[in-house]
């Protein structure tokens, strides 16, 4: 195996500090060290994935790199008990595409602690379509109801609702049986999320309070803010007595520009969410519910596909905040 070649894209810096991406031959041995090797089948584009593939020092030190957090593939070596050739996995997270070789190639070596076992009630284009996006949604909508939320409390509202989590979070919380309200800027849109179940589509500078009341009309039952900024501050007034804003992204603005009366006089919760180093109880946990009870009948309604020669075009759009839904990344199929 170590002197097979195999097809990637690799990101690297000019002698003029721009960065381009090439989709070029590697060496199996530039893989780094770990227990199992996998030949990848999909991988999926993120939000982080797109700054990876662009430079950003915050995501990835050191280039030339290879971008791509999710990988969804078949074992083919292992040096752990706990997997052996053959076995279907998925990656989400840990440090896959971030500093360590990622998914936009054809083979990805890791240590044994990343992969889970592909669920039985999901392909592995499936769990692609969901990847960190959609295990993202799911722990948000866990710690949301380890907080108490449930169907009959009235609606949750997901912002960025186009975009990779919030399709996912919308899909998700009409199949566990809520009320969706979905806030896009994506007035085209509006189609595309009633047919994914959500209940009233609204836009987003219904989202984006400019008034410096410290509380808005108490309409959420919950929230899945995957934008942040001001859009998360105005989804804090917004929420009902008791309630929680699980806030997981900062595509808007990383700023929180806030005040403790949401906290103080409605006893609202703001949630952390970080799905790419959740512990393995609460990883088996969101596979378990987004292979059965959250997983909607047609889970294609959300995705298109791209090759790694078309990746390229798909990740200005995300950067743009431009893509409807996910982008499942073919590499060797199957
Ligand atoms: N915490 C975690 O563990 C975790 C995991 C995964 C992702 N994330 C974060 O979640 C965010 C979303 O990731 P993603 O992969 O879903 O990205 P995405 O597919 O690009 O979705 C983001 C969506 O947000 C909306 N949007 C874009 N720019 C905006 C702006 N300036 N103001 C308001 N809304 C805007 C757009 O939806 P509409 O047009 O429908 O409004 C866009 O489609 C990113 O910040 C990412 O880093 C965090």
């Amino acid at each position: 195996m170590e002197n097979q070649t195999f097809k990637a894209m690799v990101v690297r810096e000019t002698d003029d500090k721009n960065f381009v991406r090439e989709i070029v031959t590697r060496n199996m041995d530039e893989l780094p060290p770990g227990e199992v090797l996998i030949k990848v089948s999909y991988s999926s584009l993120n939000y982080k994935d797109a700054l990876s593939a662009t430079g950003h020092r915050g995501v990835t030190r050191k280039y030339p790199h290879t971008p791509g957090i999710d990988v969804a593939g078949v074992v083919t070596e292992s040096h752990s008990n706990l997997f052996k050739p053959g076995d279907e996995v998925i990656i989400t997270g840990f440090d896959l595409g971030m500093n360590t070789s990622g998914g936009f190639a054809e083979y990805v070596r890791v240590p044994a602690s990343w992969p889970v076992k592909l669920p039985k009630q999901l392909t592995l284009k499936e769990s692609m379509i969901y990847g960190t996006a959609g295990v993202t949604a799911a722990l948000s909508l866990l710690k949301l109801e380890q907080q108490g939320l449930s169907p009959n409390q009235g609606p949750v509202l997901v912002t960025g609702a186009t975009g990779g989590v919030g399709s996912t979070a919308v899909v998700i919380l009409v199949k566990a049986g809520y009320q969706v309200a979905a806030a896009t800027g994506k007035a085209e849109a509006r189609e595309y999320l009633l047919n994914l179940g959500a209940t009233s589509v609204i836009s987003r500078d219904e989202t984006n309070d400019a008034t410096e009341k410290p509380l808005l009309k108490d309409r959420w039952a919950g929230v899945i803010d995957a934008v942040g900024g001001n859009i998360l501050a105005t989804a804090l007034k917004s929420t009902r007595y008791g309630g929680s804003v699980a806030c997981c992204g900062l595509v808007a603005s990383p700023e929180l520009p806030t005040t403790v009366y949401p906290f103080i006089l409605r006893g609202v919760n703001l949630l952390g969410i970080e799905s790419s180093m959740c512990q393995p109880e609460t990883r088996n946990r969101i596979w378990k519910n987004l292979s059965g009870p959250w997983k909607p009948d047609d889970l294609t309604t959300i995705a298109s596909e791209c090759s790694l020669e078309q990746l390229e075009a798909k990740i200005e759009l995300i950067l743009q905040g431009k893509l409807k839904g996910r982008v499942v990344v073919v590499i060797n199929g199957g």
